[in-house]
């Protein structure tokens, strides 16, 4: 039941007629009853739209592609991690203050656990792209312990630039999207590329994968898990990262642990 009292939290990005936050985290204040909603905020104006969070007293957001990195200059307080890897998703209003998160690498973080359970069998893992998703996958896998990466880009700069926010904190070896050598080695593939979230396209050749285990940030199985199972690789996408993130931002919107079943439901529709 909305009334003057409902809090509104929402997700600021573009584009964003796709993004599946609004449903779950909408239905999770229902499944918990918490009097408050979550709608999508899709502006080309970053800087107006958080002075708008501030002028309507808007109670939390996530922010998605392509603001993560540029809403960094537009807040007041930013936690260690979200500042250490250089992008936030989430921003809670504490009493007129806007505060920084990234939940993005704690729902990587989750994701990583729930399938790789050997980890002293992982020898070398890659990371393809260098912009703000592969920042978060970085800074996760840092967090796991991982002391060395190659890290694949397009672009060399890009590469150069990410390598250097990470240079205290893990080793980083830059080479090319066509390095069969390291896909052919590589034990994990992160794809943290936006290569295949809306058409048909694969960031790297997957002839030259052996053995990797891959991993795609794309929530919806893309051209690259699909190649990659008909080779009978171990494919995963990005469902358990997105739930684990979404999962993290609700803790810090509501100080309440969500249970992943419900948001699984949630996701695939089987809750109303
Ligand atoms: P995000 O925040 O989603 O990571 P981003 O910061 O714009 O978005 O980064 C996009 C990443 O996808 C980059 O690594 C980009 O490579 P460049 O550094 O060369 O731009 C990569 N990318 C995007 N489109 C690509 C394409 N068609 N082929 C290869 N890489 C691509």
């Amino acid at each position: 039941m909305i009334n003057a009292k409902t809090e509104i939290y929402g997700i600021i990005g573009y584009p964003l007629k796709h993004s599946l936050s609004p449903l779950l985290h909408t239905n999770l204040f229902k499944f918990y009853s918490i009097n408050a909603i979550y709608t999508a905020f899709e502006t080309n104006n970053i800087t107006n739209a958080i002075k708008g969070l501030r002028a309507l007293g808007i109670k939390g957001v996530n922010i998605t592609v392509p603001y993560k990195e540029a809403v960094l200059d537009s807040i007041d307080e930013i936690d260690e991690n979200a500042k250490n890897l250089k992008a936030v998703n989430t921003i809670k209003n504490i009493s007129g203050k806007l505060v920084g998160f990234n939940t993005d690498y704690l729902g990587f973080i989750d994701m990583f656990k729930n399938h790789i359970k050997d980890i002293q069998n992982i020898k070398l893992i890659t990371v393809i792209g260098a912009g703000g998703a592969a920042k978060a996958i970085i800074y996760a896998l840092y967090q796991l312990d991982i002391k060395h990466i190659f890290l694949l880009n397009r672009t060399l700069d890009n590469a150069i630039k990410t390598k250097n926010i990470f240079k205290d904190m893990i080793n980083i070896d830059i080479s090319d999207l066509n390095d069969k050598d390291i896909l052919s080695s590589s034990d994990i593939i992160v794809n943290c590329t936006s290569v295949g979230l809306n058409t048909q396209e694969t960031p790297i050749n997957i002839n030259y994968v052996d053995k990797a285990i891959i991993m795609d940030i794309i929530y919806k199985d893309s051209l690259l898990t699909k190649q990659a199972r008909s080779k009978n690789l171990k494919a995963i996408n990005g469902m358990d990262m997105f739930i684990g993130q979404a999962l993290h931002t609700f803790k810090i919107f509501t100080g309440k642990n969500a249970n992943k079943k419900i948001a699984y439901s949630i996701i695939k529709g089987d809750f109303e």
